[in-house]
């Protein structure tokens, strides 16, 4: 059995979706500077989209927040492993997140934030999954509410593979692919097997 990642989102309907997001957090936010915060790495793609949608003036910063894990579930566990490089008091502070999953790491990060006495704070998100949510998160923006699967690409990963996808792909067992009669699937289409 191997892993192989399926077309979940396309490249286009996400451009689609951030353009609109753009257009709702620029109206939501007629004067700047507003702070961007984007959690490394997943959202450094989605970043990249979004603050270009957005017409206020804005401010790029990055955190880095570790959940101790490097597969498919986080331990519960959460750091900051990089910290922001500027003061977000008295800022419109708007943070840009690939997932949120079982909030756990975004209650921690707007606790964390909430005590630097920001403006205003609030969580944009390209992808939510709710079933799995262990603490309540309000946020603002989502972009695509998803089912309790296992996705990559668009910034996503799994174990620091499939960041670079343009697409976001659902991480599915596959029948062995390499198999008698198998041998061409997959061939050309960018599709790439774990643990073969
Ligand atoms: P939470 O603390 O459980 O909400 O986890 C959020 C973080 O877990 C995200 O920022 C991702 O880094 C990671 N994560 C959760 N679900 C997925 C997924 O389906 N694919 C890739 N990473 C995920
Ligand atoms: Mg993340």
């Amino acid at each position: 059995m191997a892993l192989a990642p399926r077309v979940f989102l396309t490249a286009e309907q996400i451009q689609n979706r951030v353009r609109a997001m753009g257009v709702q957090i620029s109206a939501d936010y007629p004067e700047g500077p507003l702070y961007l915060i984007s959690i490394l790495k997943g959202a450094f793609m989605f970043l990249a989209d979004i603050s270009r949608q957005i017409k206020t003036p804005s401010r790029i910063e990055f955190m880095g927040i570790s959940s101790y894990g490097r597969g498919k579930t986080s331990s519960g566990e959460v750091r900051v492993t990089k910290d922001l490089d500027a003061s977000i008091e008295g800022h419109h502070v708007l943070i840009v997140e690939d997932i949120v999953d079982s909030g756990v790491t975004l209650t921690y990060l707007m606790n964390v934030l909430e005590q630097r006495r920001p403006k205003s704070l609030a969580i944009a998100t390209l992808l939510d999954k709710p079933e799995k949510r262990l603490r309540p998160v309000q946020v603002s923006y989502v972009g695509f509410q998803i089912p309790d699967e296992f996705v990559v690409g668009y910034g996503l990963d799994f174990a620091e593979d499939y960041r670079n996808l343009s697409d976001i792909c659902v991480l599915a067992e596959d029948a062995d692919i390499t198999g008698p009669g198998n041998r061409d699937r997959g061939a050309g289409t960018g599709e790439k097997s774990l643990n073969p």
